[in-house]
């Protein structure tokens, strides 16, 4: 695993809230804010997986606080009421990444309106409402950072998962729109564009010797992308140093698109 060695003061004991935490990106967007002395709220369908990784980031005495809060984020009314919980525990939010999605293969030709739906309450339509959620505790705070996870496949001209690639290409004009209407309260959103990054999820389910090639052609610089990379990106952009930064894509895809 990459170690990322930058510090940032500003994001000490700041309480940052992560959607998707319990594998993945998330797993690592976890770790690396707790490292800096943040506390951090999460929130995941996989319960047993997120338990164990609050257990080893809290048995780590130079960590800030982790706390895990199931959640289905396509149920919009528990996750407000999970942001409500998560604020009122570890204290008003002041970073929040949307970070969960799931990019299942679908075939155009067999997409039923319902499947359509589905596809985006997990890949886009909690973006919104975790925002909207966040946002009183950013004005009180007097700032704030909302990072959205969009993503290099629609760029690249990707096919085989419409509902995604059509929500990730949304949540960039959500960037753009939330960052004009939330500026004046110094609230920055900016969206984190990933190339393709070898979670174990890919590795075990996508990466094959075709896919290895294609990302040798792909990217400018060919070492394998890993989550850490993604990580400091999302540190960068949390931090007091990205004051002037936002409605803006930050893509990380080892010069790919
Ligand atoms: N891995 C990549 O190559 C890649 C490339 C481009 C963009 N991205 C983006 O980066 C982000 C993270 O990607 P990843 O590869 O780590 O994804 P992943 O599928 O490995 O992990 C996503 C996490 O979100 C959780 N999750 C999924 N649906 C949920 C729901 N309904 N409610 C609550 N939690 C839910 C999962 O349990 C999992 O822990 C996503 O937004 C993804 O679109 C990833």
């Amino acid at each position: 695993m990459m170690t990322l060695t930058n510090q940032y003061p500003s994001l000490n004991g700041k309480t940052v809230f992560i959607s998707g935490g319990g594998s993945g990106i998330g797993a690592s967007l976890v770790e690396s804010f707790a490292q800096q002395g943040a506390k951090v709220a999460f929130v995941d369908v996989q319960e047993e997986v997120s338990a164990s990784l609050v257990d080893r980031l809290n048995s780590d005495d130079g960590n800030g606080e982790v706390r895990f809060y199931p959640c289905d984020l396509t149920d919009i009314e528990r996750l407000q009421s999970v942001i409500a919980q998560a604020a009122e525990e570890l204290g008003p939010i002041s970073v929040l990444i949307n970070n969960a999605a799931n990019d299942t293969r679908h075939d155009f030709r067999d997409v039923t309106p319902e499947q359509w739906d589905k596809c985006l309450a997990v890949n886009m339509r909690h973006h919104f409402f975790s925002a909207q959620a966040v946002y009183p505790y950013m004005k009180k705070l007097g700032g704030g950072a909302i990072i959205n996870l969009g993503s290099m496949s629609w760029h690249a001209g990707q096919g085989g998962m419409p509902g995604y690639t059509s929500s990730k290409a949304s949540i960039e004009g959500l960037t753009r729109g939330l960052a004009r209407d939330m500026g004046p309260d110094r609230i920055r959103v900016n969206c984190l564009v990933p190339g393709w990054v070898m979670t174990e999820k890919q590795l075990n389910e996508r990466v094959d010797a075709a896919a290895r090639e294609a990302i040798d052609k792909g990217q400018s610089v060919k070492d394998p992308l890993m989550p850490e990379s993604i990580s400091a990106m999302a540190l960068f952009l949390a931090s007091d140093d990205a004051s002037m930064c936002t409605s803006q894509n930050f893509i990380v895809d080892g010069g790919w698109i």
